[in-house]
């Protein structure tokens, strides 16, 4: 794991929308797995801004994203769908039908797995992977639990992430219980994986991700068996590290 350490959450997310950058300045037809959450939002900012500026190209970028929560409509502003919409591809020149998302209004949850897993197939291999991190160490909605999933699969979210995602909610009551998420299989499956992680609330878990044990109780400690991962992190999410 190659750890790029950063002095605030805008050098975080300045490096790491550079990175991005770069990817599709070297392959103006990249795949680029997306996230969101608070993490990204900086680096998606950087990344309007150079689109803005005729730095990056993404006419010919296809995306698809992590996650969505079972039971919001597109237009539901604490959609995925929504943020997505809102906090990147409206402000670039993306071609809406190139982005990928779960579709969460759908029921049928074998339907909507199967739907999502060709679709991840059918883009060929994802090029960069960005995720965040959860409080409880959970990448896309990959929840602690005893298995690895390869595939795209409905989970039912810890009481800790319902709590943190809460902010974005009138009320608690309002948070849908489930979401689907890409598995850990496919994430792993990335040529290349960008974690970006900040402040010191994220410390204790950070370290356990890249200093603790491979284990299905803290997800991304399966990014220690991946050949090409760089976390951006400021100085708060590392000052737990040992080293
Ligand atoms: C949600 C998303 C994750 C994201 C996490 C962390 O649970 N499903 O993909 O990484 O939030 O969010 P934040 O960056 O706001 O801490």
């Amino acid at each position: 794991m190659k750890i790029i350490r950063t002095r605030d959450y805008a050098d975080m997310s300045r490096k790491s929308a550079n990175i991005i950058s770069a990817q599709v300045i070297l392959q103006p037809d990249s795949v680029l797995g997306l996230a969101t959450g608070s993490s990204p939002v900086g680096t998606y900012e950087k990344l309007i801004d150079w689109c803005n500026k005729g730095d990056i190209d993404f006419s010919k970028v296809r995306t698809v994203n992590l996650d969505e929560y079972v039971g919001l409509p597109k237009n539901n502003p604490c959609s995925y769908y929504y943020f997505m919409y809102e906090n990147l591809f409206k402000h670039i020149n993306i071609d809406l039908a190139n982005t990928n998302i779960p579709n969460g209004m759908e029921p049928d949850i074998a339907k909507e797995c199967l739907r999502y897993d060709s679709l991840i197939a059918s883009l060929g291999q994802i090029d960069l992977q960005l995720l965040g991190l959860g409080i409880n160490g959970h990448i896309g909605f990959n929840e602690p639990c005893d298995i690895f999933r390869k595939s795209t699969f409905c989970v039912e979210l810890a009481p800790s992430t319902i709590e943190a995602n809460s902010r974005y909610f009138n009320s608690t009551a309002e948070i849908p219980r489930h979401a689907y998420t890409m598995g850990i299989g496919s994430i792993m499956s990335a040529k290349k994986i960008l974690l970006v992680v900040h402040g010191e609330a994220k410390a204790d878990i950070l370290r356990e991700v890249i200093e603790g044990p491979i284990t299905t109780a803290v997800p991304a400690s399966v990014l220690q068996l991946h050949n090409d991962v760089t976390i951006v992190a400021d100085e708060g999410a590392l000052s737990r590290l040992s080293r």
